[in-house]
């Protein structure tokens, strides 16, 4: 039985007073970590306040996102191993923005994938599908593609613990979410080249969420697919009762 995983991106959105009054908003109602994990995602510029005053709170704290090499001359970067050391334990890779805005390659995001895992960083890595991407004859293969050049290198046992996302961009942001058989189908793909690469216990082992315009209304239907075990949330995330109502669905 996969434990449920609840997240929320804040992307750059809020400010450090404002995220720490959301963590004293939510402290005491969050669902027992053993029935649903809860994870907020947020700015680098949040997470040591936000970790000070997260203790004794099952919330994971992650990062929106992570450089590829701990240390160097890199302006402006983010580095795997300060997160680490700050108390992070989830990093997102790969999300659409990422890939669109800052012309992240799959390449780039499986070098970030070992970064986390070398810094004992949990990888929530995303698989972005555009419009254009549905409309193609290769839709499904760019999914899959996704997934396999992520993973490259990444040993069975660090593959144990991933957690992936299907986040069509088409749906985020838009308020236009994707379907319950169409978010099914997204997740059912990277589960099953998850089955292909590793084999069928890591395939049932691992986390997928879908993410794409979740909200109250329409998290229940699409946490209840068989290959869905979870949401990443952007909107819905930035106010603490609806983030609640996505964490205590069950
Ligand atoms: O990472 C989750 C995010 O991209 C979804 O955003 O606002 O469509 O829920 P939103």
């Amino acid at each position: 039985m996969r434990i449920p995983f609840v997240a929320g991106n804040w992307k750059m959105n809020l400010s450090v007073d404002e995220a720490v009054a959301f963590l004293d908003d939510i402290k005491g109602k969050l669902p027992d970590p053993k029935v649903t994990e809860t994870c907020i995602a947020a700015s680098p510029l949040f997470l040591e306040s936000m970790i000070k005053h997260n203790a004794d709170s099952p919330l994971i704290i992650a990062a929106e996102n992570c450089f590829y090499e701990d240390t160097g001359a890199y302006t402006g970067e983010t580095s795997p191993a300060a997160l680490n050391e700050m108390g992070v334990t989830h990093v997102i890779i790969g999300h659409s923005e990422r890939r669109k805005y800052f012309n992240e390659t799959d390449d780039i995001i499986n070098k970030k994938v070992h970064a986390a895992f070398r810094n004992h960083l949990t990888p929530i890595i995303c698989c972005d599908e555009t419009m254009s991407r549905r409309q193609s004859a290769d839709r499904i293969s760019w999914v899959v593609s996704q997934v396999t050049n992520a993973l490259k290198s990444v040993t069975s046992d660090q593959a144990k613990t991933i957690i992936l996302a299907y986040e069509p961009s088409w749906a985020i942001g838009s308020g236009k979410t994707a379907s319950t058989d169409e978010a099914e189908e997204g997740c059912y793909l990277i589960r099953q080249t998850i089955a292909d690469l590793y084999s069928d216990d890591i395939a049932n082992q691992i986390r997928v969420l879908y993410g794409g315009s979740v909200n109250d209304e329409n998290a229940d239907d699409i946490m209840a697919q068989t290959d869905i075990d979870g949401v990443l949330a952007g909107g819905a995330s930035l106010k603490p009762d609806s983030f609640l109502n996505l964490a205590n669905f069950l």
